[in-house]
């Protein structure tokens, strides 16, 4: 037989297993508009729902007239929070333990807010219902500064808490204050930062920006009155854990209720919270029996769905002379908006921004957060981050940058002095933390040499005095990175969501002429797990990836998992992939064992066969051992070759980055351009290339618009000023820098196949190397620290403000 006859480096290529960079199977029906997104889902009899909402950011609801809107042809329903409120559903519980108003009650508490929803036949009788709906709003004081929020006289925003000295996460102190959270050793580290030769203070603004997804939210809820079943498609990032939730909320049997992520453009964060549309859907399809579409146009999206980062990190940071760092001390002020939905595992209102030590090694730190309530928008998602990773990485290495000037040292050398070594990993932090593996100074050296730091340094000091000459009037900054990323949550014992742990599933079927399907508690949501969890199966057992097919998102199949967020997919549900693989090989080598007469320890696996130790001729394929387990292989022992697994890992992975930014900035115009960017990620073993260039490259682009322009800003009276595109800034192919993607591989002890998460480094990484880049280059004319992002008129404005343009 032909087959037969190949090498066995010949079977492991027809397999396209890890490390092949195999292409997107997905990108078939991506690339021919075949994809299946919510909005393409289409019922008999479905109905449409649109929201009023506030024009005002704090305001009560003096009345709600609904019968000009009623009058309209088309518009069936108008709902309310009166409506909602006996059916307990005019609130809704939020993942970060705070309660939230599905529909405004008696005020809304920030301009966007979800004040009535329409029904109606279609989008456009529903937009007009909107429109002809009256609101009597009386305008209250409107707050959207944390600090000021924080004053005494402060507006009081959340009157439903009136009197309530106790949060979900333990004593509030004032009206508008959420928590206060505190890791690591105070006292000690004040000492340290007492006695130290020099201390670096700053105040570290990640500002409020938006993940933005391509594809806005949506749901459609379609409740059969004949069986008594609730099906919800929806833009879920944790399929499962809506569908418990909905279950919780509704009052209505887990099992009657099936949830279904269809395909999803971009989730990124912005997924993973409930949000008013769901429950309004869900709500006006029982009422009306019909099903009922809800989708979020641009706007929408950009004003009320979660929001990312709008943190204040005011950082100490101490070291010896020589630059040893002693101590690091940060207090954050985390703007949350009016409620609190973050979404963090339940132990962790900050999520993990207690990995702010980075990569250094750092004897003793502390960190505290205050959670505040502003006439904002709720949200605090983890953005193509592991919850507020990205504000911790940003912190970190703008405190280094702080650090080497006030050192009068090179922050590269800095940081090298500081990076914890190969040999102390697993490498315990003082903040609790233990990171299971790295190599950050082989990263370091390779990142250096790639961009001959050593060159671009003496270049940059001729251009510092071309200018100073006149002869230039471009700037050359060097903007340095080295992060470390937690994913993976995650420990069931530290990570819940709700009281559920945070582990993962997959659950394999070996079909009799030996194909497969794999079913996973994850959700793609463009990340390619399609490609690359077939890819981890094809090298466990030996089955060619391209003959399995993977499913997600369906909770009526798929095992209980909760989701795909926060880079967690390939540490939990990878690693439950390759656990349930092996339990199939575990089955095959005993019917491989049988059949070919020998025992089960004669038997070794060879890349898609069971070959007889000492006798390669003697052999059963992965096919054959399919085929017979479902005949009686083995007497008494059951027939079928199928197996589930449901993971909870002893630890998160870490994987770590070395990013490099060299910028040439225009300092009349403000203007700037990338030059370079260099990006080496280590994710350990590396199960597709091509799917990991692809995700830096995303991640980079992100954290470009991010550093360089991105922001949700509002105005004094809580006008939210970037609700288009017109003033939000995604950037297209023009903007887009170029890429230079480099690799070290460290793998991860404890998983299974050595992965550790790659799908949000680049997002970490790169916002603080642009960020580094723009404060590099004015560092020799005195500039410490400056506010992202980093546009041309902000840019402009350092020069002017360092007295650059006269
Ligand atoms: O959870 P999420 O899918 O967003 O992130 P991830 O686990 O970091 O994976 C993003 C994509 O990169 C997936 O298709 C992974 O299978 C792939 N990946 C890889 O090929 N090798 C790794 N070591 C890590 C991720």
């Amino acid at each position: 037989m032909k087959d037969e006859v190949q090498s066995p480096e010949d079977r492991s290529a027809k397999l396209k297993g890890m490390g092949c960079s195999r292409k997107r199977v997905e990108d078939v029906r991506f690339t021919q508009g075949r994809g299946n997104y919510v909005d393409d889902i289409k019922l008999d009899g479905m109905l449409v729902g649109d929201f009023v909402r506030s024009p005002y950011a704090h305001a009560r609801v003096a009345s709600i007239n609904a019968e000009a809107a009623l009058a309209i042809p088309g518009v069936l329903a108008v709902i309310t929070a009166k409506d909602l409120e006996p059916l307990g559903l005019h609130w809704m519980p939020t993942l970060a333990g705070d309660k939230q108003m599905v529909l405004a009650d008696g005020k809304v508490l920030f301009q966007g807010q979800e004040v009535a929803f329409v029904v109606a036949k279609d989008r456009y009788a529903a937009a007009d219902g909107v429109a002809a709906v009256e609101v009597d709003y009386e305008e209250l004081p409107v707050v959207t500064d944390p600090f000021k929020a924080m004053e005494p006289d402060a507006p009081v925003l959340r009157e439903d808490l009136a009197g309530k000295t106790e949060g979900a996460h333990g004593p509030r102190r004032h009206h508008n204050h959420i928590f206060t959270w505190e890791v690591g050793d105070k006292d000690a580290t004040e000492k340290v930062l007492a006695e130290a030769d020099v201390v670096a203070d700053e105040m570290v603004y990640y500002h409020r920006t938006h993940p933005m997804p391509l594809e806005t939210c949506g749901a459609v809820a379609s409740m059969d009155k004949v069986t008594g079943k609730l099906t919800l498609w929806g833009t879920f990032q944790a399929p499962h854990a809506v569908r418990t939730v909905a279950s919780l909320i509704s009052g209505i049997a887990e099992h009657n209720i099936r949830v279904i992520s269809p395909d999803i453009g971009g989730g990124f964060g912005n997924k993973v919270g409930v949000y008013p549309g769901y429950i309004c859907a869900i709500v006006a399809s029982i009422v009306t029996g019909k099903p009922v579409k809800w989708v979020e146009s641009r706007m929408d999206n950009l004003m009320s769905t979660a929001f990312a980062r709008d943190y204040w990190m005011h950082g100490k940071i101490s070291a010896t002379k020589e630059g040893k760092i002693t101590g690091l001390w940060c207090h954050t002020t985390a703007d949350h908006g009016g409620f609190d939905a973050c979404a963090d595992p339940t132990k962790f209102p900050a999520g993990f921004m207690n990995i702010c030590t980075g990569s250094y090694d750092i004897p003793v730190a502390f960190l505290s957060v205050d959670g505040v309530y502003t006439n904002k928008a709720p949200g605090g998602v983890a953005y193509r981050c592991s919850f507020r990773v990205t504000e911790a990485a940003y912190f970190i290495e703008r405190m280094i940058e702080v650090l080497a000037i006030k050192l009068g040292m090179d922050a590269a050398e800095l940081r090298r002095i500081n990076f914890i070594r190969k040999d102390q990993f697993p490498y315990q932090s003082a903040l609790g933390w233990e990171y299971d593996s790295g190599d950050y100074h082989t990263a370091w050296d390779k990142a250096l040499k790639a961009v001959d730091y050593d060159g671009l340094r003496a270049e940059q000091a001729q251009r510092i005095e071309d200018f100073k000459a006149g002869k230039t009037r471009k700037l050359l900054g060097i903007g340095l990175t080295h992060f470390t990323e937690i994913v993976g949550a995650g420990p069931v014992k530290n990570c819940d969501i709700l009281g559920l742990g945070m582990f993962d599933s997959c659950e394999i079927r070996i079909h009799p002429t030996g194909s497969a399907i794999a079913r996973l508690g994850t959700i793609s949501q463009g990340q390619g797990h399609a490609t690359t969890f077939a890819q981890i199966i094809a090298s466990e057992i030996g089955i060619p990836a391209d003959d399995i097919t993977l499913e997600e998102g369906d909770t009526d199949t798929a095992p209980y998992g909760l989701g795909t967020y926060g880079s967690r997919s390939t540490p939990v549900a990878g690693a439950a992939t390759a656990m349930a693989a092996r339990k199939i090989r575990a089955k095959a080598q005993m019917i491989a064992a049988y059949l070919l007469e020998v025992h089960d320890d004669d038997v070794e696996f060879e890349v898609d066969r069971f070959v007889v130790k000492g006798a390669p001729e003697r052999f059963k394929t992965m096919k054959e051992i399919a085929f017979a387990s479902y005949n009686q292989a083995i007497p008494g022992v059951e027939p079928g070759l199928e197996a589930v697994s449901y993971y909870d890992p002893p630890n998160m992975t870490y994987p770590f980055g070395a990013y490099i930014c060299v910028m040439e900035i225009d300092v009349d115009t403000g203007e700037h351009k990338v030059r370079t960017f260099y990006a080496l990620d280590d994710c350990g073993t590396r199960i597709n290339p091509m799917i990991i260039e692809g995700q830096v490259h995303g991640g980079a682009t992100e954290g470009y618009a991010i550093a360089m322009g991105q922001e949700i800003a509002y105005d004094d009276m809580g006008n939210h000023k970037t609700a288009t595109l017109m003033d939000f800034f995604v950037p297209t192919a023009w903007e887009t820098p170029h890429y230079t993607t480099d690799h070290t591989v460290t793998p991860s002890p404890h998983h299974p196949i050595g992965a550790k998460g790659v799908g949000e480094s680049p997002n970490v990484g790169s916002v603080p190397a642009f960020s580094n880049a723009v404060h590099d280059a004015f560092r020799a004319f005195g500039l410490v620290q400056s506010h992202m992002p980093h546009d041309q008129w902000r840019i402009w404005r350092i020069a002017e403000n360092l007295g650059l343009h006269s």
